[in-house]
C-alpha cells in the first residue's frame, strides 16, 4: 500500500463532507493529500484512491491529467511560478522570469539539479494589481504564498533568500519588497484600495484583523442575517433582490434575483459560490476572501435562506491557498458562534458550507464546468439547457453566484433596495469593485458606482499613465476576454449598457490599461497563448483554433509574418466564436478581433519591419520544438534568450489551417 493510514483517514474525512453517494467529489482534495505526501501523484497512489472512491483507475488518471496543479512527475522542493499573463507582462514579468532563470541557473520548465527549485510560467494568479508576481509552493506542506511587485533582480534575490532561510512560509500573507516583516517590520497588507468616500464591499479591507469574526461583528456583522432569518420569508428575500436589480459580478451580468426565480421546486437545492476567479485582470474576490471572509459567509447565509438550500459550496481556485485557509477559519468561527449549523438563530433553518479547492483550470470559472469539476470530473462544460437552476450539481436545482454578487446581497438586505439604487444607473445599479491593472501609476481595487467614467478610474484613481511620456493606447474594460477600447473611448461610463454600446463588455470589471510603449502584437500573442493553454479540449474550434492562432502570432512575433496573416487570423476567429459549448469560444477571440480591427496598422508595420519593439521577448509558455532534433529548444547561454532564432514557424507551415 502506498497510502499511509493518515492519508487514508484524511481522504475518508473529505469523502464524508459531500452528500451520500457523491464521494467522487472528494477526488481533488484527495489528490492534493497524495501530492503533499509524494510531491506528485504516483500512478500506484492514484490506483489506491480509485479503489477508495469505487472508480476505475483511468477515471482518476483522467482527472489528474486535466488540472494544471496536479503533477505526474515530481517537482522541486519549492515550485516557483512566475505569472507572465498580459497584466503582469505589461509591468515586466518577462524581466522577472529572466532574473529567476539567471539566479537559479535553469530555464523555465526545469528543476535544479539538487531538486530544490522548479521554475515555471503561470497564468494569471489574481494579483494583477501588484505585478509582476510569483507564487511559491512548498511541496511538503502544499502551502502556497504570493510574492508581488518583484521589479528588480534584488527583489527576486530577497524572495530566494527568504526561501533559503526557511522563512518563506512563516506567514501566508502576501509579500512585497516594501511590506516585508523581516526587512521593514510590517506586512504588505491588502492591495491598494480606494473608491467612494464610504466603501461597503471593501470597507474592512485594510483594517487590522479584518478577517476575524470579532471585527466583523463590531461592524454589525450577522445582524442582518439574524433579522432576515427570524422575520422574513425566503420568497420575500428573492423579491427584494429582484427589485434591487443586482446583476451578477462574475462576468455575464445576469440579474441575480431573476436567476433565483428560475430555481426548480424539486429538493434539495444547492448554492454554489463561484470563487474560481481566473479571468486575467480580475482580483477582487480574492481580496474579499482573504480580508473579509465573514462578509461572504453572511451573504451565503442570506442567499441560501432565500433559495432554501441547506448545503452550500464555495468553489475556490486552487491557487488561492491563503483565501482558502481564511475561509475555513471563518467558517469554523461562524459555526462555533451558531451562525452556521443547525437551527440558526433559533429558526428551523440549517446550513453547512463546504469549501472546495479547484486545481488550476480557467474553464472551471464557467458555471457548468465548475459543477462538473465539483462532482469530481474533468472541468468540461455542459450543454444548456437544462440550466443549473433546473438541473445543476448532482442533477439537483442549483444556483451558482459569484463572490462579489453574494456579498452585495448582504448590503441590499441591510440598507434596503432604495439605498442600493442610489448608486449606479437604472439598469446597472449598485457599486462595483473595479480591478485596475497594467500601465497606470496606481493599480489596485477601487469601489465605485456603476457608470463611473473610465477616464476617472484611470486618472483620478489610477494616477494616469504609468509613465507620463507614454499615454494610454488601449484599455481592456472587463477582463482579458473583452474587446479592446481605444484611447478615444476613455469617456465611456463603466456600466453594462455603456460599455456594450462602446463595442465591448463590462465582464468582471477587470480594467487593464495598455500604454503606447507596448506592442499590440505581443499583447495578442500572449492573449492567445493563454487561451490555447486553457482550452478544456472539449470543442474542436476552441481546442484547435486557439492553437492555430497562437502559431500564426508566434510566427509573426518571430519575424516571419505575412500581410495576409491578418485576414487569415480574422477568418479563423469566425470559426471559433459562437461554435463552442460555452462562452470560451467568444472569449478566446474577442480581444484578438478588436486588436486586429483597431490596431491593424501596427500589425502591418510590425510585419513589414519584422523588428520587435521591445528588447525582451514575451516569455513563450511552452518550449519550442525544433523539427531537426525533435527536442525542446532550451537556451544554454548566459543570456537565457527564450525565443531566439527558432526556425519552426518560419520554415514549416502553420498546421493544417495555415492558409
Ligand atoms: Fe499576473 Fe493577473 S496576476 S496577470
Amino acid at each position: 500500500m502506498m497510502l499511509s493510514e493518515a492519508v487514508q483517514t484524511e481522504i475518508k474525512k473529505w469523502m464524508d463532507l459531500y452528500p451520500a453517494g457523491r464521494q467522487r467529489s472528494a477526488i481533488l482534495p484527495a489528490l492534493y493529500a497524495i501530492q503533499r505526501t509524494f510531491g506528485y501523484c504516483p500512478v500506484d497512489a492514484q490506483n489506491e484512491l480509485a479503489a477508495m472512491l469505487e472508480l476505475e483507475p483511468a477515471e482518476v488518471g483522467a482527472v489528474v491529467d486535466f488540472y494544471h496543479m496536479l503533477h505526474t512527475e515530481p517537482k522541486g522542493e519549492y515550485h516557483v511560478e512566475v505569472c507572465t499573463n498580459v497584466p503582469c507582462m505589461l509591468r515586466g514579468a518577462g524581466q522577472c522570469m529572466h532574473h529567476f532563470e539567471e539566479k537559479l541557473g535553469i530555464h523555465h520548465g526545469e528543476t535544479t539539479a539538487d531538486d530544490r527549485y522548479s521554475l515555471d510560467h503561470m497564468e494569471c494568479l489574481g494579483s494583477c494589481g501588484t505585478a509582476p508576481m510569483v507564487s511559491v509552493t512548498d511541496r511538503k506542506s502544499g502551502q502556497i504564498r504570493y510574492f508581488e511587485q518583484l521589479e528588480s533582480a534584488g527583489d527576486v534575490q530577497k524572495v530566494l533568500d527568504l526561501v533559503a532561510q526557511g522563512k518563506a512560509f512563516s506567514t501566508l500573507e502576501r509579500w512585497t519588497p516594501q511590506g516585508d516583516p523581516e526587512l521593514t517590520g510590517r506586512a504588505a497588507g491588502p492591495y491598494r484600495i480606494g473608491g467612494m468616500d464610504q466603501r461597503f464591499l471593501t470597507a474592512r479591507v485594510g483594517k487590522a484583523e479584518s478577517h476575524t469574526l470579532g471585527t466583523y461583528m463590531a461592524d454589525g456583522g450577522y445582524e442582518t442575517a439574524r433579522r432576515v432569518l427570524v422575520g422574513s420569508k425566503p420568497e420575500e428575500v428573492v423579491e427584494l433582490v429582484k427589485a434591487s436589480g443586482l446583476r451578477g459580478r462574475g462576468g455575464a451580468g445576469f440579474p441575480t434575483g431573476m436567476k433565483w426565480g428560475f430555481l426548480a421546486p424539486a429538493m434539495p437545492h444547492y448554492l454554489v459560490v463561484n470563487a474560481d476567479e481566473s479571468e486575467p485582470g480580475t482580483f477582487k474576490d480574492r481580496i474579499i476572501m482573504e480580508y473579509d471572509p465573514h462578509q461572504l459567509i453572511e451573504g451565503i447565509l442570506l442567499s441560501a435562506f432565500a433559495i432554501k438550500s441547506e448545503l452550500a459550496f464555495i468553489y475556490i481556485r486552487g491557487e488561492y491557498y491563503f483565501g482558502y485557509t481564511r475561509l475555513v477559519q471563518a467558517i469554523q468561527e461562524a459555526t462555533a458562534q451558531g451562525f452556521l449549523g443547525e437551527k440558526i438563530f433559533g429558526t428551523d433553518f440549517n446550513l453547512r458550507i463546504v469549501v472546495h479547492r479547484g486545481a488550476g483550470a480557467y474553464e472551471c470559472g464557467e458555471e457548468t464546468a465548475l459543477l462538473t469539476s465539483l462532482e469530481g470530473y474533468r472541468g468540461h462544460p455542459r450543454m444548456k439547457p437544462p440550466f443549473p437552476a433546473v438541473e445543476g450539481l448532482y442533477a439537483k436545482p442549483t444556483i451558482v453566484n459569484n463572490v462579489e454578487s453574494i456579498c452585495n446581497v448582504t448590503h441590499i438586505l441591510r440598507n434596503g433596495v432604495d439605498w442600493y439604487r442610489t448608486f449606479g444607473t437604472e439598469k446597472s445599479p449598485g457599486m462595483r469593485i473595479f480591478c485596475l491593472s497594467g500601465n497606470v501609476k496606481y493599480p489596485g481595487l477601487y469601489e465605485l458606482p456603476h457608470a463611473t467614467p473610465l477616464s476617472e478610474l484611470l486618472v483620478r484613481y489610477g494616477g494616469g499613465p504609468q509613465f507620463d511620456e507614454q499615454p494610454f493606447k488601449a484599455v481592456v474594460p472587463g477582463g482579458l476576454s473583452m474587446k479592446l477600447l481605444t484611447a478615444s473611448q476613455l469617456d465611456t461610463p463603466l456600466d453594462y449598457e455603456a460599455v456594450q454600446a462602446a463595442g465591448s463588455l463590462l465582464g468582471s470589471a477587470g480594467v487593464i490599461a495598455i500604454d503606447s510603449s507596448q506592442s499590440m502584437v505581443k499583447v495578442a500573442r500572449r492573449t492567445l497563448s493563454f487561451y490555447r493553454e486553457e482550452s478544456c479540449g472539449k470543442c474542436t474550434p476552441c481546442r484547435e483554433g486557439t492553437g492555430w492562432l497562437e502559431d500564426i502570432l508566434l510566427r509573426i512575433e518571430e519575424g516571419g509574418g505575412r500581410a495576409k496573416d491578418l485576414d487569415l487570423m480574422a477568418r479563423i476567429t469566425t470559426f471559433i466564436a459562437g461554435k463552442s459549448f460555452c462562452p470560451f469560444g467568444e472569449a478566446s477571440v474577442w480581444a484578438l478581433q478588436s486588436n486586429l480591427a483597431k490596431y491593424r496598422a501596427e500589425f502591418e508595420q510590425y510585419i513589414a519591419h519584422t523588428n520587435p519593439e521591445n528588447d525582451l521577448p514575451v516569455i513563450p509558455i511552452r518550449p519550442i520544438y525544433r523539427p531537426d532534433t525533435g527536442s525542446p529548444s532550451v537556451a544554454t547561454d548566459s543570456t537565457f534568450s527564450l525565443v531566439g532564432e527558432s526556425p519552426l514557424h518560419r520554415d514549416t507551415p502553420v498546421r493544417a489551417s495555415g492558409d
